[in-house]
Parts: C-alpha cells; sequence; structure tokens
C-alpha cells in the first residue's frame, strides 16, 4: 500500500475499489480515473482552474430542472451527446443515420391523418414533407409511427413559449399505410441557438464559439421489430450546417428543400427513412 502522489495517482485511486464491485462499472471507472488525472496532469491545473471547474458544474447542476437539463446540453455542446450516439447506433450499409435527440420533444403528441400541417400559429412557409419507411431490403414498414418536431418560424418551440404558442404547436405523429408512405405539412424550419442564458452559453461565449443550430425538422421514427430511429432533416443550404453548435449534422440528412407553387405549401421535401431490425445489434 501507498500513499498518493503526483507519481502514482492512478494506480492508488483505481486499486481501492473492491473486487466484488460491478465489473463493467470498475472498467468504465478505471478509464475515467486514468484520463481525469491525465488530463490534470497535462495542463497542470491550477487552483484557480479547479475552482473555477467545481463553480461551473455546480451553477451547470443548480440549473438542471423539469424544463432544463443543462447537463445534457453541456454533454452536447462539447460533441460528447454524438460521440455516445455514433458509438451506439453505427448504422449498416443502407440504413438511416441518427442525430442528437435534444430537449425538447414531447411525448403524447396528438397522432393526426398524413397530410396534416402540423404548424398552429400561422406563420412561416410551409413544406410538405414526404417520403417512406423502409427496412434494409427496401420494403415498405406499415404502421410505423413517424413522431416529428420543430421550432417555429421564430426559431422557438412551443414548449419554450407556452404563452405565447398553441399547445402542439409544430409537432404531430403520423402512422404509416400499407406502402409505408408518410406525408404532412410543416413550416420550412429555422436556426435558432440553442439555450445560452446559462454556464453552457457562458462557455460558448468564452470560447469564441456561437450557439446556432442549423434550420431542421426532428423524426422520431419507431416500428415493431425495427431499432427506433432518432434523426433531422437539415435544412440543405443553411449556414450553419458546418458549425452546428451541438454537432448534429451529417451529410446524408442535409435535404433538399424545392419551391412550389401550390395553394397549400411553398415547399417540398422527399425523405426515406430506412430502419435496421432490432436483432441487428449494430
Ligand atoms: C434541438 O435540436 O432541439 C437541440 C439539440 C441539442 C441541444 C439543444 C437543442
Ligand atoms: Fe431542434
Amino acid at each position: 500500500m501507498s500513499y498518493l502522489s503526483e507519481g502514482n495517482s492512478v494506480e492508488t485511486v483505481n486499486a481501492r475499489m473492491s473486487a466484488a464491485s460491478d465489473a463493467r462499472l470498475r472498467r468504465v471507472m478505471a478509464s475515467l480515473v486514468t484520463h481525469l488525472h491525465g488530463f490534470i496532469k497535462d495542463v497542470e491545473l491550477t487552483e484557480a482552474e479547479w475552482e473555477t471547474a467545481i463553480g461551473f458544474l455546480t451553477r451547470t447542476g443548480q440549473m438542471c430542472g423539469d424544463a432544463r437539463q443543462e447537463f445534457i446540453l453541456l454533454s452536447d455542446a462539447l460533441g460528447v451527446s454524438m460521440l455516445v450516439d455514433a458509438i451506439n447506433h453505427r448504422a449498416p450499409e443502407g440504413a438511416t443515420d441518427s442525430t442528437v435527440f435534444g430537449p425538447f420533444h414531447v411525448e403524447g403528441a396528438p397522432e393526426l391523418p398524413m397530410g396534416t400541417c402540423i404548424s398552429l400559429d400561422g406563420k412561416g412557409e410551409i413544406c410538405l414533407y414526404q417520403g417512406h419507411v423502409l427496412d434494409l431490403d427496401g420494403k415498405p414498414i406499415a404502421d410505423a409511427l413517424v413522431d416529428v418536431w420543430s421550432d417555429n418560424a421564430d426559431g422557438f418551440y412551443d414548449v419554450q413559449q407556452p404563452d405565447l404558442q398553441p399547445k402542439w404547436n409544430n409537432r404531430g405523429v403520423f402512422r404509416t399505410g400499407p406502402d409505408g408512405s408518410y406525408a404532412f405539412r410543416g413550416i420550412k424550419p429555422v436556426s435558432y441557438p440553442i439555450p445560452d442564458d446559462g454556464p453552457v452559453g457562458q462557455m460558448l461565449g468564452a470560447l469564441g464559439r456561437h450557439p446556432w443550430r442549423p434550420a431542421h425538422m426532428h423524426f422520431r421514427v419507431t416500428a415493431p421489430g425495427h431499432a427506433r430511429l432518432i434523426t433531422h432533416i437539415f435544412v440543405g443550404g443553411d449556414s450553419y450546417l458546418t458549425s452546428d453548435a451541438v454537432f448534429g449534422v451529417k451529410a446524408s440528412l442535409i435535404a433538399d428543400f424545392l419551391p412550389v407553387h401550390s395553394p397549400t405549401e411553398q415547399w417540398r421535401t422527399d425523405f426515406n427513412f430506412v430502419l435496421r431490425p432490432t436483432t441487428n445489434p449494430a
């Protein structure tokens, strides 16, 4: 047994774990301690910096509540959420890529007839979203639930402005028919800043980073026998595509929004979702 020193800190801390504790927990914690101590030694962390870090994490926790999850926002802004997503959703060839879930999904949005417009506040330009939900063999998936949500034309989700926006504004659930098709109308979304009035916003400011996300429509697609898909369609041409504050963009998720002349919409975008089976562990 030895007392902790700069040279032996990792081994000393990790040696305290009981062999009787959970093996996966031991593996994760031993790696965490190794990298955390390595990082502190690498930058030779000062006591003032340590205090700043403790204050930052404390304020991050204090900001968390039912309506705000500042720790997930921190994970998003550091690229951690997308890295965890990448490791856990290595989509097989042909399957649609996933991306970050974000804090603005609300469970229980109304299931609507195909083609319904989900924009209830009369703001913004309307777009027809349509396509198919398919399996890896290209076969249509019937009875898939396509749960969609977006900001409004002012760049806010309904839950951010409960007194200003109608309930369920820019949200809805659509169930595919036998041909796997879906269609709905919503706004052509606009880019918006992630909530930046807390510690994460301060961190972005201190690093000279902006808080903006490129315009996108969120999708959660579920179907029996298939892995749940959480993704976005990004609006092609958006100026924030290459600097998304949460690193959520993938080239395969950038869609063309085509201008159309129709009494019901000004834009159209066609996008198919390809789900992988639940049996595929990738
Ligand atoms: C969103 O797209 O809704 C979102 C994602 C991550 C952080 C904040 C917002
Ligand atoms: Fe979003």
